[in-house]
Order: structure tokens, then C-alpha cells, then sequence
């Protein structure tokens, strides 16, 4: 039977994988995009479903519960998978209102309309809310300390983190008190196509072909497990097909490091891809800044759990996944370049200005 998914945040980096991900594998399903088109947001992303009968993208906010009732409603929606939030932790520490906002304030909005809908349906057993999380709400590792499993004690340290966190707290609850089919993911960081260039990867990816300056916070040694963005959609996937309603699941790529030498890979990929580079070797444009306010130093994410009840696995390594990442900023100027707009610089003047060493 075809399914009725509403994707919250789909014109977004992971929402939009998502969204090509789910439509190519399950054609016969309907997807409702809902994305207010922050920043952050780009509707051409999803240009190649645009006019497809299974496919329809909404202009608008999670926290407007008017909308998102009508919606529900009137497209007969059984899955939410939420990924709509504000993303980057930067931005959190430099203005925290719209995180709390979107992040808190959306997600109460989302479950509050779900419950309802759910409930007026005679709580159907296919109903599913999906909430996207991150490890980050796990706050910071030490180098000996084991990976992040599903019962480690919540701990995060930024404004994003907290945001997320609260989020989290709130589908808890809302499986615990009224029974709502709600899962939970949490998930390492991700790399690949469509990511925003405020995010270490694309950012450093479009600096090395714009010959600036490659900012690394610190000293360079904080750890991120890094994770394919295409097999985070397997992933989720996964969890919504075989996971339980009230179980959390992690996902990670167990490939954890140093962003230093993340670093060094991308300029040892691009010295090889990229044919006209205004520095080569790139990476004579590294420049060790300020390092970030209450920086995490190391997450490593441990998803047996995943793996072992569901039988998801990976599909890349984290130098395939680079090389293929790569390519594409190398093949997408048209998609990036629109992004350097007055408002990035503006905030890359702010961010990394505080930054300077
Ligand atoms: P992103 O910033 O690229 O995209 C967020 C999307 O949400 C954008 O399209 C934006 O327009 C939309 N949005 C923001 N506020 C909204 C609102 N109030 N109403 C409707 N839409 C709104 O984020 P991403 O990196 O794709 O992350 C997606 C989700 O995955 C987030 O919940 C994030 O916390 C989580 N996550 C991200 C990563 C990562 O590495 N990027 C890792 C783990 C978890
Ligand atoms: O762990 C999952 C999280 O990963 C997600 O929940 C977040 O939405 C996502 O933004 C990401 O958070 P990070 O803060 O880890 O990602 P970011 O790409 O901003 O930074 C990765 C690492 O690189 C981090 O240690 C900070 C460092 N960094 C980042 C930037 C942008 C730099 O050294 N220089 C930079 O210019």
C-alpha cells in the first residue's frame, strides 16, 4: 500500500537526499514537502521532482500549527519525517532565539498536530513520526572514552545541542505519555551533495577553488565521526520501515577524524581533481583560528544497535564518500556559487572575524 510522508525541512541538505532517496525507492508513495526556505533551504534542490504527481512542496513554517493541521488533514499524512531545524552550531552561539524557536518551539508544534490526527484516525498501528537527531546531544567525548550508545547520558553543550536535546525530550515523552508511534535517530556528522558551504566540508571544498583561507578552530585535533549523507537516508529508511515506535537508534559511519587531517584529505583531493587551482598545493591555505566558544572535542557514535536489530550497514568509506563529495562541489559551481550571497559573507565576516587569531 503507498504510503503519505510529510518531510519537514526536505528543501534542506539531509531533507532533500532524503527526499530523492525515498522517491526513487518507493515511486508509488506521496511525498509533501514542508520547508520555510530559510537560509539554509533551497527549492531547487528538489528541482528534478518538481511537476511529478507523487510530489508537492509547501512553502512554510513548522511552528504554524494552522498549516500543518491543514496539511495533515488534507493530504491523509501516516509518516512524518522530521528534519526542519536550524543546523549549525556557529550560528547557535552567534544568535540561539531561532534554534530554540524552530528546534523546541517546531518540533512541540509537529507532535502536538501529529497526536491529534493520530488520534482522530483511531490511532492507526502504521502511523510513524520520525525525529531526526544528532550525537551532539551526548556532549563531548574524551579520546579513551567507548562511542555514544542509545543509553548514554544526555550532556550538550552548545545552544544547538540543547535545542536538539529539548526536541528529543519532547518525542520522548510524547511516546511515553500518549503512546504516539514516535522513533528517534541520533546521527554523526554527515558530509556530501547539497550541504551548505557554513559546514567544515563544503566550506573548505569551495575556499581551496576560491584560493582563501581554510579556517581550522583551534588546534585542529577535535574528532567527528563522519557519515556518507547516502547512507544516512539508507538509514533512516531502515528505521522507518523495521524500527520500533518509543526505541532510539544511532547511526554513525565509524570513521572517526581529526579535523586536521579531514582537512588534508580535501586538499590532497582537490590538488588531484580540480584543474585550475589559484594556490596549489591547497593546502599552504591553512590557517589556524580561534577556536570555537565551548567546542566538543571528540564524538564518536556507536550504532550496533542499528546495525545488529535493523541490518543496516554503511555503504562507502569515508574516502570514497570525500572523493565522490569532491566531484560534486567540483561539478556544481552553478549550485554553490548563488550561495555566496550578502548575507553569508555577512555572516562569515561575523563568524570568523571573532575567530581571528
Ligand atoms: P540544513 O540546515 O541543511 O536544513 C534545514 C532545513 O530546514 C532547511 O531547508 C530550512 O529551510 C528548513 N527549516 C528551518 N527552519 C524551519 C522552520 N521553522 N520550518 C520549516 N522548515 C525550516 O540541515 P541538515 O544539515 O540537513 O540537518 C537536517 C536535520 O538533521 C536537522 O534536524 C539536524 O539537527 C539533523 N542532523 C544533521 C547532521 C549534519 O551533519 N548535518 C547530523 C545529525 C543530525
Ligand atoms: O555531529 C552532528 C552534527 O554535525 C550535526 O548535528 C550538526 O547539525 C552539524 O552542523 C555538525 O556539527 P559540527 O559542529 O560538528 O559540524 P561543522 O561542520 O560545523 O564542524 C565540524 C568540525 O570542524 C568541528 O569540530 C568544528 C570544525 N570547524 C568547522 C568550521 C565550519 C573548523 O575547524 N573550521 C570551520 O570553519
Amino acid at each position: 500500500m503507498s504510503r503519505k510522508l510529510l518531510v519537514t525541512g526536505g528543501a534542506g541538505f539531509i531533507g532533500s537526499n532524503f527526499v530523492h532517496h525515498w522517491c526513487k525507492t518507493y515511486p508509488d508513495d506521496r511525498v509533501v514537502v514542508l520547508d520555510a526556505l530559510t537560509y539554509a533551504g533551497n527549492r531547487g534542490n528538489l528541482a528534478s521532482l518538481e511537476g511529478k504527481e507523487n510530489f508537492r512542496f509547501v512553502r512554510g513554517d513548522i511552528c504554524d500549527r494552522t498549516l500543518v493541521d491543514k496539511l495533515l488533514q488534507t493530504e491523509n499524512i501516516d509518516i512524518i519525517a522530521h528534519f526542519a531545524a536550524e543546523s549549525h552550531v556557529d550560528r547557535s552561539i552567534l544568535g540561539p532565539g531561532a534554534f530554540v524557536q524552530t528546534n523546541v518551539v517546531g518540533t512541540f508544534t509537529l507532535l502536538e498536530a501529529f497526536r491529534q490526527h493520530w488520534q482522530t484516525n483511531n490511532q492507526p498501528l502504521n502511523y510513524r513520526f520520525l525525529h531526526v537527531s544528532t550525537d551532539e546531544v551526548y556532549g563531548s567525548l574524551a579520546p579513551n572514552d567507548p562511542a555514544f550508545c542509545e543509553t548514554t547520558p544526555y550532556a550538550p553543550n552548545s545552544p544547538y545541542s540543547a535545542s536538539k536535546a529539548g526536541s528529543d525530550h519532547l518525542v520522548r515523552a510524547y511516546y511515553h505519555t500518549y503512546g504516539l508511534p514516535a522513533i528517534i535517530t541520533n546521527c554523526s556528522n554527515n558530509y556530501g551533495s547539497y550541504q551548505f558551504p557554513e559546514k567544515l566540508i563544503p566550506l573548505m571544498c569551495i575556499n581551496i577553488l576560491m584560493g582563501k583561507p581554510l579556517p581550522i578552530y583551534g588546534d585542529g585535533k577535535n574528532v567527528r565521526d563522519w557519515l556518507y549523507v547516502n547512507d544516512h537516508c539508507s538509514a533512516i529508511e531502515v528505521v522507518i520501515q523495521r524500527g520500533t515506535p518509543g526505541e532510539t537508534y544511532n547511526i554513525g559511519g565509524n570513521n572517526e577524524v581529526e579535523n586536521i587531517n579531514l582537512v588534508q584529505m580535501l586538499c590532497q583531493l582537490m590538488d588531484e581533481l580540480a584543474l585550475d587551482l589559484p594556490v596549489r598545493p591547497s593546502q599552504n591555505l591553512i590557517t589556524f583560528v580561534k577556536d570555537r566558544l565551548g567546542h566538543d572535542r571528540r564524538y564518536a557514535i556507536n550504532s550496533n544497535k542499528l546495525q545488529t536489530q535493523l541490518g543496516w550497514t554503511p555503504s562507502v568509506t569515508v574516502e570514497e564518500g570525500l572523493r565522490l563529495t569532491v566531484e560534486w562541489y567540483l561539478t556544481h559551481r552553478d549550485w554553490w556559487e548563488p550561495l555566496l550571497s550578502e548575507e553569508y559573507q555577512a555572516y562569515y565576516r561575523k563568524n570568523y572575524l571573532q575567530s581571528a587569531s
